[in-house]
């Protein structure tokens, strides 16, 4: 039977991927208490929806950096794709074309950028960026993003070295033999005792010593604009636009980085009270209702980003997979505005949440 919410199809996903892939995706770091606290936290808030408002009509779209998109729901930048389905990020990416809405792609891709650009719409694809420590290599991945027609960096920020996450540790993670980085083609997951191939990649070759000012020499390479993916604090959102950012992705890394950390849910505000007049703002993190989605809303998030469920489409049934977890989520908000008195994204406000 075909899944009929998120939840269904994460349990279907588990049969459908090797041990390996199912545990790189599902894990937290450490004990996996920032993991579970996006979902605690987010049902932890109510609505207070307001009734006897005309919501025949209803309009999703939504204006993100000056682009419209069918509705306020992006899909996060996440590695490896084709651990879930042969096309990986080609198949996300004609979803997400599809239902008309934005994709991030991850540097860590299992398919090229310029691949993925020529299967979607360029006008809304962003690029995630990892700094490595070989600023040559990291300026050339800019270079190419910037000429496939990407649209943005998105900048991470939250990881300096690799949150651990136990199962891949145990795993010895690493890619099958014959799959690669889509970007960095002269670069492989090392295969290492006791360790995961991931964070002795990352130990290897992400800069653990970045700063702000790497915004400054982010920006002097490129023109596109810089999205800051991974802030919990609203001093931290301040700087961020103070070095130029454009936009920012609240953000723990859905649990898989440093465990404790605050659910972003519960950061949003924060950071919406601190820079929201400046610059835009979305959220990531245990998303997995259109009730979530107005919840983000509600406390000033242009959008939301979904990142596991995407995979978990995926892994069941390729890009259609991707399409029906995109159609749910977006029917889902739908009928949530509907119940709540909104027929718009913008009638979203803060009193519909407390
Ligand atoms: C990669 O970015 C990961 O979090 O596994």
């Amino acid at each position: 039977m075909t899944p009929i919410n998120l939840l269904e199809y994460e349990i279907l996903a588990k049969q459908h991927l090797s041990p390996m892939a199912w545990d790189y995706y599902i894990s937290g770091a450490w004990d996996e208490v920032t993991l579970r606290d996006n979902r605690a936290a987010l049902a932890k808030y109510k609505l207070r929806p307001r009734m006897l408002v005309d919501v025949s009509q209803r309009d999703l779209t939504t204006e993100i950096l000056g682009q419209s998109f069918s509705c306020p729901i992006f899909i996060a930048p996440m590695a490896f794709q084709c651990l879930a389905d042969p096309q990986g990020e080609l198949a996300t990416v004609r979803a997400a074309t599809s239902v008309g809405t934005g994709m991030v792609l991850s540097t860590m891709s299992t398919k090229s950028m310029e691949e993925v650009a020529l299967a979607g719409v360029p006008e809304k694809l962003w690029f995630q960026l990892y700094i490595h420590r070989d600023r040559f290599l990291t300026r050339t991945l800019v270079e190419r993003a910037e000429a496939a027609g990407f649209q943005a960096l998105c900048l991470t920020v939250d990881a300096p070295v690799l949150g651990r996450r136990e199962r891949d540790q145990k795993n010895q993670f690493t890619l099958p033999s014959g799959m690669e980085l889509g970007n960095l083609v002269d670069l492989q997951l090392p295969q290492t005792a006791r360790e995961s191939g991931l964070f002795a990649y990352v130990a290897e070759q992400f800069d653990p010593g970045l700063t702000w000012k790497d915004l400054d020499w982010l920006q002097s390479i490129s023109k596109l604009p810089v999205i800051v993916k991974g802030i919990l604090r609203g001093d931290d959102a301040v700087k961020a636009v103070e070095y130029g950012a454009q936009a920012i992705i609240v953000s723990n890394h859905g649990g898989r980085q440093l465990d404790g950390a605050i659910a972003t849910i519960d950061a949003l505000e924060e950071v919406v009270e601190a820079v929201g007049d400046q610059v835009e703002i979305l959220m990531d993190g245990g998303i997995r209702r259109g009730t979530d989605i107005l919840k983000a809303l509600a406390f000033g998030a242009k959008a939301v980003l979904i990142g596991r469920p995407i995979l978990w489409g995926l892994a069941v049934e390729g890009e259609a997979g991707v399409r029906h977890i995109l159609a749910l989520l977006k029917d889902e908000l739908d009928i949530a505005m509907a119940l709540s008195g909104c027929t718009k994204i913008e009638d979203i406000e803060r009193s519909l949440v407390q």
